[in-house]
């Protein structure tokens, strides 16, 4: 769905994307994983063809995305980071205004309302309309032509947990439909938890790419730690893999002595601070 060859863009001298190279297949939750001004937002805006004065190659769907046309829009939904609607309007004037900027059938605008809880809201003006009830809203824009690729620039930002959850059902139905989901997110979470794959973006570079279990097992192996009581309470720990040398574990497991045991993985954000040297805030 997405070939990247030697990408390289800026705003201004400086350069914000360096070339990088990744491709994205049909069907794939991807994420773009970083801290705030890594180059995330600007490197989805290259590739829905807003931003076209770049080098290398960005091909998506079959496009250059340099020479888009009207029809590439056809088949990409796009949830920007910020409301891009109309405050004077209600909802329901809002989506059908964008509905009539596609040629092909839109889907039906109540029941998208309906699907992020906002039947009851659709002849409210979107100025009325709170920070949660706004991203619920341009997500449902993005769904509209019921596009082939959708992206998704931090759908959760801002969400309460509810919402969040709700929006990260609707994302996985939108791949269990076959769409390709193209996520943007500083959230380690929702990258650990939607995406098939991600890379980590740096200062506008990709420092790694890869499904969030290989990257979290690429630290090495987790670490059991076990309590027992004798004379007071003690622990110890062991790496995983090398539990059958721990002798001490052995003894208190065939005297059923143990008090707790439990396994710790390192997780994504530990990755991320690991390979770049930095947090994701
Ligand atoms: N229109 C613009 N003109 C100049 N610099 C910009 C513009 N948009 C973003 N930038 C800069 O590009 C860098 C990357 O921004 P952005 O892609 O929005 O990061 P992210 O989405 O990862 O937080 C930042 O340093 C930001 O200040
Ligand atoms: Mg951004």
């Amino acid at each position: 769905m997405i070939q990247v060859s030697n990408l390289s863009f800026s705003y201004t001298r400086q350069p914000f994307i360096s070339d990088m190279s990744f491709f994205v297949s049909s069907g794939e939750i991807f994420g773009f994983l970083g801290p705030s001004g890594a180059g995330k937002s600007t490197l989805q805006k290259v590739l829905i063809g807003m931003l076209t004065a770049y080098q290398g190659s960005a091909m998506v769907n079959g496009i250059e995305c340099r020479h888009r046309t009207r029809r590439f829009y056809e088949d990409i939904g796009v949830d920007f980071e910020f409301s891009t609607m109309y405050e004077k309007l209600t909802a329901k004037e809002n989506l059908q205004f964008f509905s009539s900027l596609y040629e092909k059938k839109t889907r039906p605008i109540d029941e998208l309302l309906e699907m992020v809880g906002l039947e009851h809201d659709g002849d409210k003006r979107v100025a009325d309309y709170s920070k949660g009830m706004k991203s619920r809203l341009n997500f449902i824009k993005a769904l509209l032509h019921d596009p082939l690729l959708l992206c998704l620039d931090e759908p959760t930002s801002g969400l309460d947990p509810t919402n969040s959850r709700m929006m990260k059902n609707m994302i996985l139905a939108e791949r269990a439909k076959g769409k390709t989901i193209l996520l943007t997110t500083h959230n380690m979470q929702d990258a650990a938890e939607l995406c098939d794959r991600v890379a980590f973006i740096v200062n506008g570079k990709i420092c790694a790419l890869d499904s969030p279990h290989n990257l979290i097992m690429s630290k090495g192996a987790a670490t059991v730690t076990y309590t027992w009581i004798d004379n007071g309470e003690h622990s110890a720990s062991c790496p995983i893999d090398r539990l059958s040398d721990d002798e001490q574990l052995k003894r208190l497991i065939a005297n059923n002595c143990l008090q707790s045991i439990h396994s710790s993985e390192p997780n994504l954000n530990d990755i991320f601070m690991d390979i770049t040297g930095r947090t994701l805030l």
